[in-house]
């Protein structure tokens, strides 16, 4: 999965998939190797049909706790045989997990789901199971755009279980429609978010994030060497999290669920021009964005000759500091988080930073240095807070890193 998807805080956690005949339900195999690798606890029940694409034995060795197939053991077998191994074992993952996915979700498995059925063992124990499930289906687009299988789902989701739609594209029969398996990154996602303490929940939170970028000619450009990765991985959190999260995006940004809302910008300028009409209704700002400091006077739009040309230069003004701008008309009851790039005097410069921006908490990194600052997947940061306390962290990954600031947020 994407390096800015959290995986501590989920250890131990035990989800229960479930998965239905489908030529996707190899995918399910990715889907368990991504969950075990955040550590969490996985048991399997494959469907009479899903077991004839996959094999118990694949989700076995990748990882899973248990894999269910059958509700009763082979005729004649001892009951130490069944696959349950107790009379009541149909009843065990609805009691003792934390999150219940089934991806992909056939057509016959929503509608049992949708009538109550229990006459095979993945619908017993979806039925015994008292939380909301996490349905990822996968079907043929005609079946999928039956009437039947819409109101199946309609009813689903009536009773607050969430499905998330198919994909559009081409399924495996050929047909072009409504019918590929969500993307796994998506029910990746939304089994940890079943998992999340949801404690923004009704809270909005805008941040800006990747560089911007500055045009000169109509080539080239100035910009810097931000990811995005650090501010995607703190949408990414805030989104679990509960929180409504708007993403002010510059030119490079990671993939980010559809559920947060992406604005994606060039400059500074327009991330200014986004930021502004957000802020006023929020509850939050993250300000992880490497924006440009200063923008090249425009050459215009034709390319700049290098012919004739040794040594040039090029004039540069200003751009506007949005952190500062909004720190500026900030509310009472509006938190700021600012993040700190430095090569040097790292906290002296970050605590400046935080007062001098009215930021509430400032994250200082350092950059030039391994496992801190732009482009890669970890991040050492400095956090110091309005309240004069400080704590420094060791080198992480930078989604375990948001996970943190969030903490730390909670606290002010
Ligand atoms: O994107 P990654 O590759 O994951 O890298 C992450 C990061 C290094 C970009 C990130 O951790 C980080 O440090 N972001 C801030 C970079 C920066 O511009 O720092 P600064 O010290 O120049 O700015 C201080 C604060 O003011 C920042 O919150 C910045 O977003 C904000 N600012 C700065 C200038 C400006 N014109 N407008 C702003 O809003």
């Amino acid at each position: 999965m994407e390096a800015h998807f959290p995986t501590a805080f989920f250890e131990g956690k035990k989800v229960h998939l479930g998965v239905c005949g489908s030529i996707a339900a190899y995918k399910a195999l990715e889907l368990l190797r991504a969950l075990c690798r955040a550590n969490l606890r996985v048991t399997v029940t494959l469907t009479e049909a899903a077991a004839r694409f996959v094999s118990p034995l694949s989700f076995q060795s990748l990882g899973a706790e248990r894999v269910f197939t059958s509700m009763f053991a082979p005729a004649g077998a001892a009951p130490q045989d069944s696959p349950l191994s107790s009379p009541f074992g149909h009843l065990a993952p609805g009691a003792e997990a934390d999150a219940f996915v089934i991806a992909p979700a056939s057509a016959t498995t929503l509608a049992r789901l949708a009538c109550g059925l229990a006459d095979d063992l993945l619908a017993a124990q979806a039925l015994a199971w008292s939380g909301s499930l996490l349905l990822a289906p996968a079907m043929n687009p005609r079946m999928w755009n039956n009437a039947a299988t819409r109101e199946n789902c309609a009813t689903l989701a009536r009773r607050e279980h969430i499905i998330l739609r198919p994909e559009q594209g081409r399924v495996a029969c050929g047909e072009e429609g409504e019918g590929k398996l969500p993307d796994l990154r998506l029910i990746y996602l939304h089994c940890l978010k079943a998992l999340s303490p949801g404690d923004l929940s009704g809270k909005k939170v805008m941040l800006t994030l990747g560089p911007t970028r500055e045009p000169w000619d109509a080539v080239r450009f100035w910009s810097n060497h931000s990811s995005g990765r650090m501010g995607a991985a703190l949408a990414v959190c805030a989104w679990l999290r509960g929180a409504e999260v708007y993403a002010l995006c510059g030119p490079v940004a990671p993939w980010l669920p559809p559920r947060i809302n992406r604005l994606d910008v060039i400059t500074a300028a327009d991330m200014l021009f986004q930021a502004e009409k957000l802020w006023p209704d929020m509850d939050m700002g993250i300000f992880t964005a490497a924006v440009a400091d200063f923008a090249p006077e425009p050459f215009g739009d034709k390319k700049f000759k290098k012919s004739g040309q040794e040594a040039f230069s090029i004039s540069f003004f200003p751009n506007p500091d949005i952190l500062c701008k909004l720190g500026r008309v900030k509310k009472p009851g509006q938190l700021i988080v600012g993040f700190a790039a430095e090569s040097e005097r790292l906290e002296e410069n970050a605590r400046h930073k935080l007062d001098s921006k009215n930021a509430d908490l400032m994250v200082a990194n350092l950059i030039g240095v391994p496992g801190s600052g732009f482009s890669g997947t970890c991040n050492t940061a400095l956090i110091l807070d309005r309240k004069g306390r400080r704590e420094s962290l060791p080198t992480m990954p930078k989604s375990d890193l948001a996970w943190r600031i969030l903490d730390w947020l909670s606290t002010l």
